[in-house]
């Protein structure tokens, strides 16, 4: 393994060996002298106010220091703007024992802080509240009686634009579909629950290891709400048990613990039950209406797309629902309108690929049934619609490569065998249904430092405070290293996850190996220019007069690209320049070209799914017994980390379409099943074959090593391939997610 990697090369993840030996430690799992436990005490109502706390018995309790609550809590301050973070939304961020009132069923009301985490549980059964209770809703149907377009969006929100008369065409159109699309909540459930360990190192500075997508965001949050300067905070998650857009804002549990330490002068942990994950952050409820209207060819006359989700009463939770369909289709008549509703509960989140995997997938069933409408194979549908611009800005694409994605998806799944008619494909007692769908998703750049060191024993290392949630950013990272140095992947560390590290933003919107690979390519470019320039300075230099961009880097040599007989080993140039260490750091960043080329260019992944399921006749039971997703997402880093990532997100597609739905007791407001044993997600026995295949797409305009993310586009659209398929299967149209074997009988 002395060669150096090159970006497009599928070596293992590096990490993956302190991983499966456990040697990776997450947020939970940091062990510090005279640590605390906090446990939370939730709300047993949806609505109302604490009248007394009764916490007597928990305090008599062996082990229990302290139980926090609004009624003892330190001062916290006043205005909201100290509780908001890089990505948080309009309205009142949530703060937790701030004042007597309860806005949610599960909110937490207390937290039990013992020297033992089994105290801390015993404690926390034994704290009461008495409540003056207040009517709640939690129920979307009543809550869309007075659904509004907010005021104020949050930033990253980009307002549906729509085009020519689409109710006139809708009404003219001689084939025209309209039905209302459901989408249940989902709530995160990343396999390590929120988590946070606070070390109190005294002097009042503090170590916090947070589960957390963002270490500077939260230091951040922890110095506005707690007073603490930058230097007294450092925070740390150089591994995270997956997140999928629960860890960008600061969750309460980081803010429990941070409070206790501080109150206490501990160390405090704090860690969510799974139980506690379901009053948490969620993807939000939804409602797309959808009115499509074709000519006799099924060529599209008119989009209408108005869609509903829901939010909490304290904050305005928008992402963008509504656009996909007009971006993404050719017709010259479009609208879309996207509202919020709100009900009482905790503020919905981010949930891998927000608005894209509830619009795109609500959308992309509806235009199944307006090809079905239209006597069109759902593909040629697809391919005769095809827009080649953004077509709702009217914004050429840096690249769109669907068509190739709809060519080889369809080779490799067989799509010309389909036979048309639903129910006319069987497999002895199963009824066999194909469909597929079109997906898209956002290929985003964002400033980034990164910074690279060579070192006299010929190891490089980089860095940046971004982290790796489990997409495989360190190995990433690592080959653009590689690459760029020339340096073998057994030499080179990368260090991410740490708030002290280089400026980075929240790892989201699959957004950190474009931003960070760029940074990191900088950085290391900076370190080979000094390479150079002590190469420059040695009495016998092999590479003569060379010029800098005439000089290559590979398997720990620098050579000159013309005469590669002229060389130098990079530890020789280390030696002979006496150097103990070669450093620099660098910022990609959007450039003043870049942002025109943003406002004139979209910037999109996209894919083509197509879904098998086997359903069955007696039954109803659905299987996905095959699945092919062919991915147009710009240059692939990492075949192998890259296939991961699209076989996750179609697995949590699937499960999208068959098992995830959080069903509430609107009664009490309460999500009823709060466990794995009720909320359903998709486990090893029930999936079978998912093939990927990533389509060729150079697009050097999109980001600077032409890349373009692929965290969240496995997702897009998947559950729409699959409920296809289902109708397709069985003639039976089912236009709620997840589809229940009672929509099938
Ligand atoms: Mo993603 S939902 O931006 O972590």
């Amino acid at each position: 393994m002395n060669e150096s990697i090159h970006i497009g090369d599928a070596p293992n993840r590096v990490d993956g060996l302190v991983k499966v030996t456990g040697q990776a430690r997450y947020a939970a799992e940091y062990a510090t002298a005279n640590l605390l436990y906090g446990w939370v005490v939730s709300s047993e109502i949806a609505k109302g106010r604490i009248v007394e706390m009764h916490d007597l018995g928990a305090r008599r309790l062996p082990g229990v220091v302290e139980v926090i609550s609004h009624a003892n809590r330190p001062h916290l301050p006043w205005l909201d703007h100290s509780y908001t973070d890089e990505v948080s939304v309009p309205g009142s961020p949530f703060r937790a024992f701030y004042d007597d009132k309860i806005a949610f069923s599960g909110q937490p009301i207390a937290l039990v802080v013992a020297t033992s985490l089994e105290a801390a549980r015993d404690g926390a059964a034994l704290v009461h509240a008495s409540y003056e209770i207040e009517p709640h809703n939690t129920d979307m149907q009543e809550a869309l009686a007075e659904k509004y377009e907010p005021k104020r969006k949050r930033s990253t929100y980009k307002a549906p634009k729509s085009r020519g008369d689409a109710r006139k065409a809708f009404d003219e159109a001689p084939l025209k579909l309209h039905a209302d699309y459901h989408l249940s909540t989902h709530f995160h459930n990343p396999m390590e629950m929120h988590a946070t360990t606070v070390v109190w190192e005294g002097n009042g500075k503090i170590t916090v290891h947070d589960k957390t997508q963002g270490s500077q965001n939260v230091q951040g949050y922890l110095c506005s709400v707690f007073g603490f300067s930058k230097s007294d905070v450092r925070v740390l998650n150089p591994y995270v048990g997956g997140a999928f857009g629960s860890g960008l804002r600061p969750q309460y549990q980081v803010y429990l613990a941070t409070l206790a330490a501080k109150m206490l002068e501990r160390s405090v942990r704090v860690v969510l039950t799974r139980q506690q994950m379901f009053s948490h952050v969620h993807r939000p409820e939804a409602v797309q209406s959808v009115s499509l209207a074709t000519d006799e060819a099924g060529q599209l006359r008119s989009i209408i797309n108005e869609a509903t989700t829901v939010t909490s009463r304290f904050e305005d939770y928008m992402e963008v629902v509504c656009n996909w369909g007009l971006m993404n289709y050719a017709c010259a008549n479009a609208s879309a309108k996207y509202s919020l509703a709100k009900v009482d509960t905790y503020t919905p989140g981010d949930m891998r690929a927000p608005g894209a995997a509830t619009g795109m997938t609500l959308f992309e069933m509806a235009i199944d049934e307006m090809a079905e409408k239209a006597g069109v194979d759902p593909l040629e549908f697809r391919r005769l619609n095809y827009s080649n611009v953004d077509a709702m800005d009217d914004k050429p694409f840096t690249s769109k490569a669907l068509r190739e994605a709809f060519d080889q998806g369809a080779e490799r799944f067989g799509w010309e065998r389909r036979s048309a008619a639903p129910r006319s494909m069987r497999d002895g007692s199963d009824l066999v249904g194909w469909g597929m769908a079109t997906g898209m998703w956002d290929a985003l750049f964002m400033k980034t430092t990164a910074s690279a060191r060579f070192t006299a024993e010929g190891q490089l290392e980089i860095a940046s405070a971004g982290s790796d949630i489990g997409t495989g950013t360190y190995t990433v990272m690592a080959q653009v290293a590689s690459q760029t140095v020339g340096v073998p992947l057994s030499r080179i560390t990368a260090w991410l996850g740490d708030s002290a590290l280089p400026t980075a933003p929240v790892e989201g919107g699959s957004w950190m190996a474009a931003s960070m690979g760029a940074a990191v390519q900088l950085a290391c470019q900076k370190v080979c220019k000094l390479l150079y320039q002590s190469a420059g300075k040695l009495e016998a230099n092999p590479l003569g007069k060379a010029k800098f961009e005439e000089v290559g880097f590979r398997n720990g040599d620098m050579f000159v690209k013309a005469d590669p007989a002229k060389h130098i080993s990079l530890n020789d140039v280390m030696a002979a320049a006496q150097k103990d260490v070669l450093e620099s750091e660098a910022t990609a960043k959007p450039g003043v070209g870049d942002l025109v080329s943003m406002m004139k260019m979209a910037r999109n992944t996209h894919s083509a799914i197509f879904a098998e399921v086997k359903v069955d006749a007696e039954l109803g039971v659905v299987r996905v017994s095959r699945i092919v997703c062919a991915v147009a997402a710009g240059r692939i880093i990492n075949p192998k980390t890259a296939r991961s990532q699209i076989l996750g997100g179609v697995v949590m597609g699937i499960g999208m379409a068959l098992h995830e739905e959080a069903l509430t007791d609107h009664r009490l407001g309460r999500v009823m099943n709060h466990s794995f044993a009720e909320y359903h997600i998709p486990v090893n026995a029930d999936i079978d074959s998912i093939e990927v295949i990533f389509v060729d797409e150079r697009d050097p305009e999109v980001t600077p090593l032409g890349v373009k993310g692929l965290g969240e586009i496995g997702i897009v659209s998947t559950a729409a391939a699959v409920a296809n398929a289902i109708h397709h299967a069985t003639g039976k149209r089912a236009r709620s997610l997840p589809v229940t074997i009672d929509q099938l009988l």
